[in-house]
């Protein structure tokens, strides 16, 4: 049996010491010690959701972030517009709908941007300023497409409409400035670049948005966001309900580890991971995947031990996804490019692994622009 190399984009590999972490006993989740550590684990996730907003932790995975947003924040019939190019985002659309809201699609095919001038021409039809929200899923995690939510803002203007964000496979890989771009709403999950077990979301509520929720006639019960506002503000701070506590734990020493890389180094080493994949496939010469994802995706996992991620819905056939969140290592991508390249030898489509392998070395160790900090970019001349 081989140690499982796990290249999918979530759950993602732990670091040793947030393992350590969860050996931790149970306790109290009202007790003093849960509450220091959720203290700490509140302020260092205000650092990585760089905002001042409240941010709500709840017990679930990101889909049940996403759906608190729609029924704290919207009504049966209430207009929305959905930025829509890809599996994740028609997700995010479709709980709205199961609510009751009246859902507009922007839409690119899955794997192309929607244009920015098209997000603004639905805009600027909605002459009477009828849309109570704007969709955006900032990493669309069935193609790998990031959705530019800076733009969506620009766009957006001065429309009343609240900005929520899917962030569940983005946030603390790739920048999301909340207060800056004004998003009204972020949500995210505990098992991507947070680096921590399944278990847990996170959502950041803008002052417009907790305005939202005393309207919205949505009936919640464990949802509902103004009970764990309560209890983020409380002496001891902790969820309505029974925390996971063991992922709390895992979430603490995950967010520590992120400070004492630095955010910014967080968002280079991503970056970095990025182009290293990216080379390292193209330089194989491959294009689109082979068509027989599955039994790719099989052989990896059987004989090499490694696990890719699987297409989702209508790419299932065609696609391999290589997860390279939070704590994956490059030494992990570089042997997981190598069992690609060595598996479709094996399946009798064989491709330049080797060149495939050195292109991904050569963009590791390669500098770019935006990997340099501000200093050194103004002294080279870099803006
Ligand atoms: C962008 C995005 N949204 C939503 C989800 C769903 O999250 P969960 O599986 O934690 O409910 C995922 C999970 O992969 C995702 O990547």
């Amino acid at each position: 049996m081989h140690e499982i190399n796990l290249l999918i984009p979530g759950p993602t590999p732990l670091p040793p010491t947030v393992l350590q972490a969860m050996n931790r006993p149970m306790t109290n989740h009202r007790g003093p010690l849960f509450g220091r550590i959720m203290a700490e684990t509140l302020a260092g996730l205000h650092d990585v959701f760089i905002t001042r907003n409240d941010i709500i932790p709840l017990v679930c995975s990101g889909t049940g972030g996403l759906e608190a947003s729609i029924v704290n924040f919207l009504s049966a019939g209430d207009r929305v517009l959905s930025v829509n190019n890809g599996h994740f985002c028609e997700r995010y659309a479709e709980i709205a709908e199961r609510y009751g809201a009246r859902v507009d699609r922007v839409s690119a095919e899955w794997g192309r941007h929607v244009p920015p001038a098209a997000i603004a021409d639905r805009l600027g039809a909605d002459v009477k300023r009828e849309y109570r929200a704007v969709l955006v899923t900032q990493s669309e995690t069935s193609t790998g497409v990031h959705n530019d939510v800076a733009t969506v803002r620009a766009v957006l203007g001065d429309h009343p409409a609240l900005l929520m964000v899917d962030a569940i496979s983005s946030l603390g890989a790739i920048p999301l400035r909340t207060d800056d771009w004004r998003v009204d709403v972020v949500i995210t999950g505990s098992q991507k670049a947070l680096m921590s077990p399944p278990g847990m979301a996170f959502l950041s509520v803008s002052d417009r948005a907790w305005a939202a929720a005393e309207r919205s006639t949505t009936p919640r019960y464990y949802f509902d966001l103004r009970r764990g506002r309560t209890e983020v503000h409380a002496p001891i701070p902790s969820t309505p309900f029974t925390s996971a506590i063991t992922v709390g734990y895992a979430v603490h020493e995950a967010l520590r580890l992120i400070r004492e890389e630095g955010l910014e180094h967080v968002f280079g080493r991503h970056r970095r991971m990025a182009r290293m994949v990216r080379a390292g496939v193209r330089g194989m010469g491959l294009e689109m995947v082979v068509e027989e994802a599955h039994a790719v995706l099989t052989h990896a996992r059987e004989r090499y031990g490694v696990l890719f991620g699987r297409g989702i819905g209508r790419l299932q056939p065609t696609v391999v996804r290589i997860g390279h969140l939070g704590y994956t290592q490059p030494e992990m991508l570089l042997s997981g490019l190598e069992v690609l390249g060595g598996t479709l030898r094996d399946l009798g489509h064989p491709v330049s692994a080797e060149a495939g392998l050195a292109a991904a070395r050569r963009e590791l160790h390669h500098v770019h622009d935006d990997d340099l900090t501000a200093d050194v970019a103004r002294r080279r001349g870099v803006r």
